[in-house]
Order: C-alpha cells, then structure tokens, then sequence
C-alpha cells in the first residue's frame, strides 16, 4: 500500500513531479517518500545542505526532472521549485569537476561551459548512471550574479520502474569559488610581476635589450605589413593596451613587458599564406580555419624564447582571439582561464580593428566602436576590464586622437 503523498506537502509547497502519480512500483514509490520526508525534515533543522530529488528515464533522451528540490535552492535561484529543471539549465554557466591525480600530486581542473554541457548531456547522464555518483560544482548566473554550487549525489538505476534517480546535496560554495577565482587572478599578478621582475634585474646590458626588441619590433611589422597593415594598428594597440593595464594597477614595469609584447599578437600571421591573408571578399570555412592557425603558429615561433618578453608574448600569440565565455579559439577557454595580458590585448585589438580603416572595411566612429565593446561586454571580453576601459575614454580617445592613422 502506497502511502499518501498529499501528506508530504503543504499548500505552498506543491508536488511537482511525476513518479507518485505516476505508472511506478509501490516500493519505488514508498522509497521515494521516505526520502522526501527524511529531507524535509533535515531541511528543518537549518543544514546548511541543499538536498534535491532528480529523475529521469534512461530512453527519454535525458530529459531530466525534479521530484523534491530544497527550499533554499528555489530562494537562491529565484524561481519556484515546478520550474528547476529549466531554470538551472537556462542560467548555467559553467561546470566543473576536480579531479585527483597521485603521481605527480597535483588536482586536474575540467571546466565545461554551456554549449559544452549542452553538447555532452546524453554522455555525462549515461556516465552518471554507470558512475553512480556525480560529484561537481556549477556556477549559475542569477540576475547578473555568480552562484556556485557544490552537487555530491548518489544515482541509482531502478531497472524494473525503468527509471534513473539521483539523490543529491548541493551546498552554496559561492564565496569559496569567488575566493578562488580571486587567488588565481592574484597568482598571475604575482606571476607577471615575478617574471617582469626577472627581466628588469636580470644581467643584461642596456644595448643588448635594445637590440632585442628592435628585432623584434621588424619582426612584428614584417607580419603586419604582410596582413595589409601599415604598422599603425600595432603602435595604437601597445598605447590603448598600456592606458588598461595601469588602470588595472599593473606596476610601471609589468606595463612595459605588455606594451612590447602586445605587438607579436599577430606573428603567427607569417606563416599564412597570402592567398588567403590578402583575399579580397569573404573568407570560405576552410580559409578561415587556416587564419585561426595563426595563434599556435605565432605562440610556437616565440616559444623558445627565455626572457620574459617573448613568455608574455608567446601567451599573447596563442590567447588573443579567446573569449570571456569560452567561444574563442584556439582552446575554448573561459573567463581567468584567459591570460590577464590576453584579456586587455583582445579587448584593444577589436577596439583599434573596427575604429580604423582596413583594406576591406570603413573605419567605424570613435563611440560607435566603443559602444561595440560594451555590447560584448561579458561575451567576449573580460566584464571588469571592459568597465575599465569605458572609465578610461579620454585617454583611449587621446591615444586615438595622436596615433598615427592607418
Ligand atoms: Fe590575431
Ligand atoms: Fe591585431
């Protein structure tokens, strides 16, 4: 005999999901009010554990619903507990898995975005139910904020009611990751002031540097000359890069590594051919997958080099056309998974290509390029150094203004 279901829940707190009145076994049934109820009442005495019934069945294309998820994940969320299912896969941003390795120690980070969720769910859901266990945490959007949340669930595959469940605990780890996040940004500060550092007192003589960055300085327009360019993008860009980058609050040094690495962004572009470099017209999907070669072929050329310059440069080459949500390339990367260098050249580099003239386009008004980076604000670009650059108009406009055309 099944028990009532009607007695689990109140007026406010509806039943929302199917298996109760649904074609199941008592016993799974039974089960299941067991383990609403033994929520529930955990949920009462204020744990800060987040506890969720989720369901889905294994030949419905991974269409996964709710049988109980705890108050508190409906007040977090902002959105009433018949809608959970939707609403976490609306707002999701990323997710995430450590994973331990022994030898050598160390904790392997696998970071997927949306569309990369939304591609593998039929793969993650299949591996859940082999696996029985998921263990994760995910970052929402809620209204423009970030929340995270740690799921630890058991899944269980009831093969005569053919249908997959998964008992789960999810805990707000939202000031944890922020800290995290906020260690990793602090880590390639001290990284960047580190190696800067290393390239200012390092044993070299003035001349020598010079002559290291006049060649380099060749070799950067020799790619710019053959991408059509004048070498006026590359002076404009290390200004517009430098007026970020001590805003941001990089020291005096650290800004000048920048400013002469940011020119190589492009270097890679020597190794394309120019049939395709200097095509007039739209480019083919072919055409276009070679010009996007042109990160790795640029970051392998500079990749042996040892001075600080050439790692900051090198890291440029491969990560400038990366984007803040992960739709870049060459590596899909996301937000501070992006090199800080990276994040203000990408930002500068688009800035300068539509507000100057190309041999394929007309150069866009000065507000009308900056309005374009606002609009990809979150997007493409790092949000919090787009809000640096819109604080720091004048001297962008100056640099503009003086900057060489072409
Ligand atoms: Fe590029
Ligand atoms: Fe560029």
């Amino acid at each position: 005999m099944t028990k009532n279901p009607s007695a689990l829940f109140g007026n406010q707190d509806k039943y929302a999901g199917r298996i109760l009145f649904g074609p199941y076994s008592a016993r799974l049934k039974n089960s299941l009010i067991s383990s609403i109820d033994h929520f529930k009442a955990l949920e009462q005495i204020g744990t800060p554990i987040i506890p969720y019934i989720a369901a889905w069945l294994p030949e419905d294309g991974g269409h996964i619903w709710y049988e109980y998820a705890g108050a508190r994940l409906t007040q977090l969320l902002g959105f009433h507990t018949t809608e959970v299912a939707g609403a976490l896969r609306d707002n999701i941003l990323t997710r995430c898995l450590y994973r331990i390795q022994k030898n050598p120690p160390a904790i392997d980070k696998i970071i997927r975005d949306k569309a990369q969720i939304e591609r593998l769910r039929d793969a993650m859901r299949r591996m859940a139910e082999r696996g029985g266990r998921v263990d994760a945490v995910y970052k929402f959007n809620v209204n423009g904020s970030p929340l995270w949340l740690k799921d630890l669930a058991r899944v269980e595959v009831h093969d005569q009611d053919k249908i997959v469940l998964s008992y789960g605990t999810l805990i707000d780890v939202t000031k944890e990751m922020q800290l995290e996040e906020t260690l990793v940004e602090v880590q390639c500060e001290l990284e960047f002031h580190k190696e800067n550092l290393e390239f200012l007192v390092e044993d070299r003589s003035r001349d020598l540097k010079k002559a290291q960055l006049d060649v380099l300085a060749r070799l950067t327009q020799a790619a710019a000359f053959r991408d059509g360019g004048t070498g006026a993008h590359i002076k404009r860009l290390s200004q517009y890069c430098a007026v970020l980058g001590s805003s941001y609050g990089l020291s005096r040094n650290a800004n000048t590594v920048l400013f002469h690495a940011v020119p190589m962004h492009d270097v890679g572009k020597l190794g394309i051919a120019d049939s395709i470099l200097q095509k007039q017209g739209a480019l083919s999907h072919e055409e276009f997958e070679i010009i996007k070669t042109h990160c790795q072929v640029g970051s392998d050329l500079l990749s042996e080099g040892r001075s600080t310059l050439l790692q900051v440069a090198q890291a440029i080459a491969l990560t400038h056309h990366e984007r803040w949500d992960g739709s870049g390339y060459p590596n899909g990367l996301v937000d501070r998974q992006i090199p800080l260098a990276s994040r203000i050249t990408s930002i500068c580099d688009v800035f300068d290509a539509l507000s100057s003239e190309r041999p394929y386009k007309k150069a866009w008004r000065f507000e009308d390029a900056a309005d374009e980076i606002w609009r990809l604000r979150k997007t493409y670009f790092d949000p919090n150094l787009v809000d640096i650059f819109m604080k720091n108009i004048p001297q962008i406009r100056k640099v503009y203004q003086e900057a060489p055309l072409g």
